[in-house]
């Protein structure tokens, strides 16, 4: 027997209550047949023109809802708070907790059948599939599409490039007058970053999980190819609804291990990581830190895209896209997972093929060997991790004395100081940007290095903290540092001088001081300095937000609520 729509809880009604759910629909002129029995499906649209990355999204909605009406469906398209990574202070990652609680609340409280989650800047993606997994309700996912490759002086330039850039204007390598050129060149159409950064990852993500159609990930945002997949999004949403195909049949813990091992192909970001733990959380799957570290070792990276390797997003849609890069890695993917589709991760990457391998190498001959995410531990951290891919081989076993800043403002005040006492075999810690010391975990990790360095002709050097880095960042960096300073981590006692060993192939970090001498100091300083906030959304992140490595998730928000709507309000 065929499910009851969970709309006509509303629009089926009669009496007083359904004639207030249908009459003052038709005040956007909307006959009674294009709702009643029909499947309703809800656009939650992330546009803004404070997210330039997703400013193209009315009219991605737009297509969607031709191919939803095109299958017998009704949609409806509702806002809810984007967060533009370029423009929000102090940092996006305070809001991504927030937006999935309005995106939660948005469907259950709505007479939605099946929601499309149109995606694209950073926490965009995670946020609204956060929030659609503690309602549960057929969903799939649209993303916004990367923007076409940068071009500066002839050569391609992405959002990696920025940190270039801006060391070799603190080195006298760029003029000013250089770097405004390359900003003009930068950002040449709609979309989100070029590079395998964060939205990107987010986008490899959701079509790994299989939450997206097959060749959502790569399609640029100005091909005409990303509205074709949006308007049969729609249709197939309409589908979804009728085979009642929820999240939850699609994310079970072998589609997480899928998604891991994928986005240690690409060379995906750091905070993949992080938003894959709270994503597993609200679907109920139990996923860890350490699974990180056990799935994506042993994956190559195949795909050759910055910031680990050198090519864009648009080069990765020309070789063949996604598909391409999970036909090549199969044999290390549960291939018998479902799909929005209703077809297997298998039965979609059958007929892909690599059409450049320049950009998708070969399994047999990768780019790289070993990708994927280090975790780390030891007596500096419960967990850290790193990105070796996009690291410093030489910088892999590494032992220096650590130079210490308290927070962010330290930092800058103190980082070009001619007397700062550094060397390049020094480990810069930076403390307070975790969760709850910054708050909100800002991408600082990448910390760029002091201007003596530089001018040394130094390009890398060890970073430690409790913050994260952008996905279009690089160097050896130790990020997500947990517990961090603001819990008394044990980062919380570093002092300048102090000896830390970095080891990646042993997975250790550890700070070589003596335990008797940690207790003294942990003895001299009985609380954690996290921020105090005394009203409104941020006294409620600093109480909730758990710790890195668990995700950064509030404690509450764990888990499902599901779809039903217990109190009647008319
Ligand atoms: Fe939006 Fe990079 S700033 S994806």
């Amino acid at each position: 027997m065929k499910k009851k729509l969970r709309s006509q809880e509303w629009f089926g009604k009669k009496g007083k209550d359904g004639f207030i759910y249908r009459a003052w629909m038709k005040n956007q002129g909307i006959p009674d047949d294009e709702f009643l029995g029909k499947p309703v499906i809800g656009i939650c649209n992330t546009w803004s023109e404070l997210t330039p990355c997703n400013a193209h999204f009315r009219e991605l909605a737009e297509s969607v809802k031709r191919g939803i009406l095109q299958a017998g469906g009704f949609p409806v398209e509702f806002p809810v708070m984007s967060l533009g990574e370029t423009l929000m202070k102090p940092t996006t990652m305070l809001y991504r907790n927030l937006v999935s609680m309005d995106v939660e609340e948005s469907i259950r409280a709505n007479p939605l059948d099946g929601v499309v989650l149109l995606c694209g800047c950073d926490k965009t993606t995670p946020a609204l599939v956060m929030g659609a997994c503690s309602v549960d309700i057929p969903t799939l996912v649209v993303s916004g599409g990367a923007m076409l490759t940068g071009k500066y002086e002839g050569r391609n330039v992405g959002t990696s490039d920025l940190w270039k850039f801006s060391e070799n204007v603190r080195s006298g390598l760029m003029t000013e007058e250089e770097f405004n050129l390359a900003e003009a060149g930068m950002c040449r159409s709609r979309g989100h970053c070029a590079v395998m950064g964060t939205a990107s990852s987010m986008a490899c993500m959701v079509e790994s999980l299989g939450l997206s159609l097959p060749g959502n990930a790569a399609i640029p945002a100005a091909d005409a190819g990303r509205k074709v997949l949006a308007q049969l999004s729609g249709r197939r949403i309409v589908d979804m609804v009728g085979e009642y195909l929820r999240p939850s049949a699609i994310l079970d813990r072998r589609a997480f291990e899928n998604a891991i091992r994928v986005n240690a192909a690409i060379g995906g970001s750091t905070n993949f990581v992080i938003h894959l733990l709270a994503i597993a959380g609200r679907i109920g799957v139990n996923l860890n830190i350490d699974d990180f570290d056990r799935h994506s070792s042993g994956t190559p990276l195949l795909a050759n895209l910055q910031p680990s390797g050198e090519h864009f997003m648009e080069d990765l849609y020309y070789a063949g896209g996604l598909p391409a890069v999970m036909k090549q890695m199969c044999r290390q993917l549960h291939t018998d997972c479902i799909t929005v589709n209703g077809r297997t991760i298998g039965e979609n990457i059958e007929r892909a093929v690599v059409l450049n391998k320049e950009v998708i190498a070969n399994f047999e001959n990768p780019f790289k060997l070993d990708s994927g995410v280090a975790v780390l531990k030891g007596s500096l951290c419960e967990a850290g991790i790193i990105k070796p891919s996009a690291a410093d081989p030489k910088l892999m076993q590494h032992t220096g004395k650590a130079v210490v800043f308290e927070n962010i403002e330290d930092y800058k005040r103190r980082i070009d100081d001619p007397n700062l006492e550094v060397d390049e075999n020094s480990v810069l810690v930076l403390k307070h940007v975790g969760p709850k010391g910054y708050p909100g975990m800002p991408e600082v990790g990448n910390m760029g290095l002091p201007k003596k360095m530089l001018d040394k002709g130094v390009t890398d050097m060890v970073r430690i903290s409790d913050g994260r880095m952008s996905g279009t960042g690089f160097g050896t960096v130790v990020l997500h540092v947990a517990p961090e300073a603001a819990e008394m981590g044990a980062i919380a006692f570093v002092r300048d001088g102090d000896l830390i060993e970095l080891d990646v192939p042993a997975r250790k970090l550890n700070l070589l001081v003596s335990e008797e001498e940690l207790n003294i100091r942990r003895a001299g300083k009985l609380m954690g300095s996290a921020n105090i906030i005394e009203r409104g959304y941020g006294k409620l992140y600093v109480q909730h937000v758990e710790q890195a490595h668990l995700g950064a998730d509030f404690d509450f928000l764990k888990g499902s609520s599901g779809s039903e709507v217990l109190r009647d309000s008319h």
